[in-house]
């Protein structure tokens, strides 16, 4: 099975922490992760599954004996490249570590080769118990990761060891085990984001349907792994990104010259904005009356990326983006070649696919011949895909 190194399935146990399981999911998926979650039955107790389904965008199953046909328990487990069981319970410990395969999570975890990780949530003397503590380091022996649950305020009055760890150091832990490091520390990598649009008249303009995701999800990744971030966004309705430096564009030649700023100091360039090929030769400044649509006269924009690359210096990694329909590959090779460029993301656009959605599907190919399909996934996901490639001709 071709692995993404992404995927993780998302144990969910019986503990009052099952609440805080939704942060960390939402975390995940952040970092780039591509999460199924599986709760054990009774964790529904706390957070049902309509929940999970709405926050992972996957169905979710708690037994082996639903969607039978489509063998989760297998499925799942050959898919994953990673677990993490957050909250477990002392109930749910003591059976991984009988071995047992009473519902769904348990069977996965015996089917599974891959890493788990767990992270123990219950009151103190549930985990200060023997039979716990034996569980736990039967585990440990076994290659599993436990964390340490944190010391503090228990569920009732009293407090002590057995919280749920915090959020970002549970991910902090995870990072470590998948390997996911701040490996982009001291590279400059400058994005564009969105796309451009060249003014007609005071009411009009030309534009494209770019909503800007794509970049935002590029920064956001870069960032995570320690990229000092410029983005260059044209007319996008997100927030700024805390820790990115940002700037605003309307039109194709204020991100040329935007980016024409800030190439010489970047190490990686990607190209995701959609620009706008062509302008009106000249803007009214007049709103223009319908019958004279026919005499409004158009000029070529440059080429940004084509600029920029041909300014290139030794070492920097540049990548672009294609909006295709049709005779997608072809399409693309020829942008790879004549853009010089490194690395190319094609995306499937027919019907209007992609623009404004949170997931994508196309291919990402190399300027030395290889292809990689990209199967539906998060734009999240994407962005880190893309920077594992990038980090590669980096060096
Ligand atoms: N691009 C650019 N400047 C332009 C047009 C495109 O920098 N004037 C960049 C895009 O940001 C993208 C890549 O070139 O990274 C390919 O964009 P695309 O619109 O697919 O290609 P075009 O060269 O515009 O070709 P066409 O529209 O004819 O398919």
């Amino acid at each position: 099975m071709n692995k993404s190194g992404r995927e993780v399935v998302l144990g969910v146990g019986a503990g009052i922490a099952a609440y805080k399981a939704c942060d960390l999911l939402r975390r995940l998926q952040d970092e780039g992760y591509q999460v199924s979650v599986v709760p054990t039955p009774s964790s529904l107790n706390f957070v049902g599954s309509a929940t999970w389904e709405a926050l992972s965008g996957r169905s979710v199953y708690t037994q082996v004996w639903e969607n039978v046909p489509g063998v989760t328990h297998i499925q799942l487990a050959d898919k994953a490249d990673f677990f993490l069981i957050a909250p477990a319970t002392a109930d749910l410990i003591a059976r991984i570590a009988a071995g047992r395969a009473d519902d769904l999570l348990t069977n996965l975890v015996l089917a599974t080769t891959v890493p788990i990780m767990i992270v123990p949530a219950m009151h103190t003397s549930m985990w200060n118990d023997p039979a716990t503590q034996t569980n736990v380091a039967t585990l440990r022996q076994r290659g599993y990761i436990v964390m340490e649950p944190a010391v503090g305020r228990l569920t009732g009055a009293d407090s002590g060891q057995g919280r749920f760890p915090e959020t970002s150091t549970i991910i902090d832990e995870f990072s470590k085990m998948t390997g996911a490091k701040k490996d982009l520390v001291g590279k400059r990598v400058l994005i564009s984001a969105g796309g451009t649009r060249e003014p007609i008249d005071p009411v009009r303009f030309i534009g494209n349907r770019s909503s800007g995701k794509q970049g935002f999800a590029l920064a956001q990744a870069a960032l995570s792994r320690g990229a000092h971030v410029s983005l260059v966004a044209a007319n996008c309705d997100m927030a700024d990104i805390p820790g990115v430096s940002m700037y605003r564009v309307e039109r194709a030649d204020q991100m040329l010259t935007q980016l024409e700023k800030l190439f010489a100091a970047s190490d990686l360039v990607i190209m995701s904005a959609a620009v706008a090929d062509a302008k009106p030769k000249q803007i009214s400044l007049e709103k223009i009356k319908k019958a004279l649509f026919g005499s409004i006269e158009l000029e070529a924009n440059p080429d940004l990326i084509a600029t920029l690359t041909k300014k290139r210096r030794d070492g920097q990694v540049i990548v672009g983006f294609a909006a295709e329909t049709n005779d997608h590959m072809i399409s693309a090779q020829k942008k790879l070649e004549s853009k010089d460029l490194d690395l190319l993301y094609l995306n499937d656009v027919s019907g209007g696919a992609i623009f404004g959605s949170d997931s994508t599907t196309g291919s990402i190919l190399d300027r030395n011949g290889a292809v990689i399909p990209v199967d539906e996934m998060s734009k999240d996901t994407l962005s880190h895909l893309l920077l594992d490639q990038a980090l590669h001709k980096l060096g």
